[in-house]
């Protein structure tokens, strides 16, 4: 007999969408992860008649992510898709991470069942809290035939882990797939797929097993006007393992700056160059500190970690 594969397990995080403020004209002087992710379900009445499960996974303003809750994260995904009958996964999570947290279970699982991470902007007291909406639409996105992989649903736009970046600080739609195609739209509760369901092979949870606080330090340094090196000269006498240099441009670097990154370099310090701007890669040219390609610092940050958990 086959075991219908319908449910959907919602792993709560925190997050605004799960922040309560004193009055419900606050949507900036509330408190994060308040709530619990069952008092989540219970503000969607409409999601009454589907077979969900709630595991509260952690409970943390996303500002406050860290490694040990990303491996909690990490196992209990992993072990909620092995179960037959489990069709796909939300996560609820704070915006301010969000596409961290998504980068990272997209190359660490790569799952084949997908795994929906939505948010809210505003408060659950908020007079109009947009969460209730979100998490509606992101059950829909985990119970779609053929979907698959990390994906984030807000605002009735589901953008690929790869892509997606928080690229506003306030309004409720305040995610970008900054350099590519939405994977789909979510109209009245129906997905209109307009991409590609995310795809790829992962690292797997042998990767990133080793205990939190033994995970390599990665940085990243920024260049501006008047950029120098000491930043990177501190963080090497710190210890640091890698630096990302969120460069101008294609990547560009102030003199010092660069040279700064390149004796760190020689010193065994892994430098990858990404760019500060909103979209786009930087390209590899010769001579140049490797490039990160498309991602932005945040994830590079998260590449060369994993990386490095591989060396
Ligand atoms: C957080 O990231 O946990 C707080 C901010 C938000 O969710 O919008």
């Amino acid at each position: 007999m086959q075991i219908p594969s319908d449910l959907i397990v919602i792993l709560g995080t925190g997050g605004t969408i799960a922040g309560t403020a004193k009055t419900a004209s606050d949507g900036v002087g509330y408190t994060a992860a308040q709530l619990s992710v069952a008092d989540l379900l219970a503000a969607v009445p409409a999601l009454a008649g589907r077979r969900l499960e709630a595991q509260q996974v952690a409970q943390l303003d996303s500002k406050d992510m860290d490694f040990l809750t990303w491996q909690r994260l990490a196992g209990a995904v992993q072990q909620q898709l092995a179960r037959p009958e489990v069709g796909g996964i939300v996560i609820t999570h704070g915006t301010d991470t969000l596409e961290e947290t998504a980068y990272f279970l997209h190359r660490v699982l790569a799952p084949a069942k997908p795994v929906v991470l939505t948010a809210a902007m505003r408060p659950a007291t908020a007079l109009a809290p947009d969460g209730p909406q979100n998490l509606f639409d992101a059950v829909q996105v985990a119970g779609t035939p053929g979907a698959a992989g990390v994906v984030v649903a807000l605002a009735g736009r589901v953008h690929d882990a790869a892509q997606v970046r928080k690229t506003h600080s306030y309004r409720v739609d305040a995610f970008e797939s900054v350099d590519g195609a939405l994977v789909a739209r979510v109209e009245e509760g129906a997905v209109r797929l307009l991409g590609r369901w995310p795809a790829g092979e992962g690292l797997g949870l042998a990767r990133i097993s080793r205990p939190a606080e033994r995970w390599p330090r990665v940085e990243i340094v920024m260049n501006h006007a008047g950029a120098g090196g000491t930043v990177v000269q501190a963080l090497r006498a710190a210890g640091v393992d890698g630096l990302i240099a969120a460069g101008t441009g294609n990547g560009t670097l102030s003199v010092a700056l660069e040279s700064a990154l390149r004796e760190a370099q020689a010193g065994g310090v892994k430098v990858w160059r990404s760019t500060r701007c909103d979209a786009g890669p930087v390209m590899d040219l010769p001579g140049l500190l490797p490039g990160a390609g498309a991602l932005s610092p945040v994830k590079a940050r998260i590449e060369m970690i994993l990386t490095l958990l591989g060396e």
